[in-house]
């Protein structure tokens, strides 16, 4: 029988989230990661102007996306990581707003509110699988009709893919950090009211981490 997620260790890592990035400032970087770059090209070119960055960590991707003229929300449920965040704005003057939010919960924006959502690395955190659909759903939901995702996650093909202690629906946890792996299959289950644009792999890091990044549009008929 496969291992059954255990509410306790996904709950905990929020508190390691929390420590692991007061210890590390700027733990990943200040560069913009490939991934914004190809978000930004995209939402330039689809004349996106309202951002939703989900899992903005210390904010390595809400100022280049800032800079280049989205207005950009940052949640991450870090208080330390937003601290960060907002430290940044002010030293900036950049008008970034900020959410301190668990997305496992319904996110709190109204219907239709933004143009396009963003996310490095946070969808292959510690969510479930029936947690991932839940915020499929909501991010469905505060997108305006035909909006964009723009998500990355590490893959199944990941070194770390299957190492360390099985956590429960393709989770595993290493050097404290729980991650779920993705398939090709998740990725197409979670396309559920889009459409996927395009999709490509890419590395990132020293193990390298290995990721999908996904484009999809809200289908412009949902409602
Ligand atoms: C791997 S880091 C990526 C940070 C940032 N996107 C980057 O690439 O620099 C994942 C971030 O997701 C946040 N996170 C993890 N689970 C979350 C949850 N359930 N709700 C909100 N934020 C979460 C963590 O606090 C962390 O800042």
């Amino acid at each position: 029988m496969s291992e059954q997620p255990d509410r306790s260790v996904l709950d905990a890592q929020r508190s390691h989230w929390d420590s692991t990035l007061d210890a590390n400032t700027d733990m990943f970087g200040l560069e913009p990661s490939e991934a914004a770059q190809a978000a930004t090209a995209r939402f330039r070119a689809e004349g996106v102007g309202t951002v939703l960055e989900l899992g903005a960590g210390q904010g390595r991707d809400t100022f280049p996306l800032s800079e280049a003229g989205f207005a950009v929300t940052a949640v991450d449920y870090s208080e330390i990581g937003l601290a960060r965040i907002q430290g940044r704005a002010r030293e900036l003057d950049a008008a970034v707003a900020t959410c301190s939010c668990d997305v496992r919960e319904a996110l709190p924006f109204p219907d239709a509110s933004f143009d396009a959502c963003y996310s490095h690395m946070l969808f292959c955190m510690a969510l479930t699988t029936a947690e991932l659909h839940h915020l499929g759903a909501e991010i469905r939901r505060v997108l305006t009709p035909g909006g964009l995702v723009f998500y990355t996650a590490r893959t199944t093909d990941d070194a770390h893919s299957g190492a360390g202690t099985t956590r429960g629906d393709d989770m595993f946890e290493q050097g404290g950090f729980v991650v779920h792996f993705f398939s090709p299959t998740l990725v197409e289950e979670l396309a559920e009211g889009f459409e996927i644009l395009d999709r490509f792999e890419f590395e990132e890091g020293g193990l390298p981490r290995r990721l999908v990044a996904v484009t999809m549009r809200r289908r412009p008929d949902d409602d």
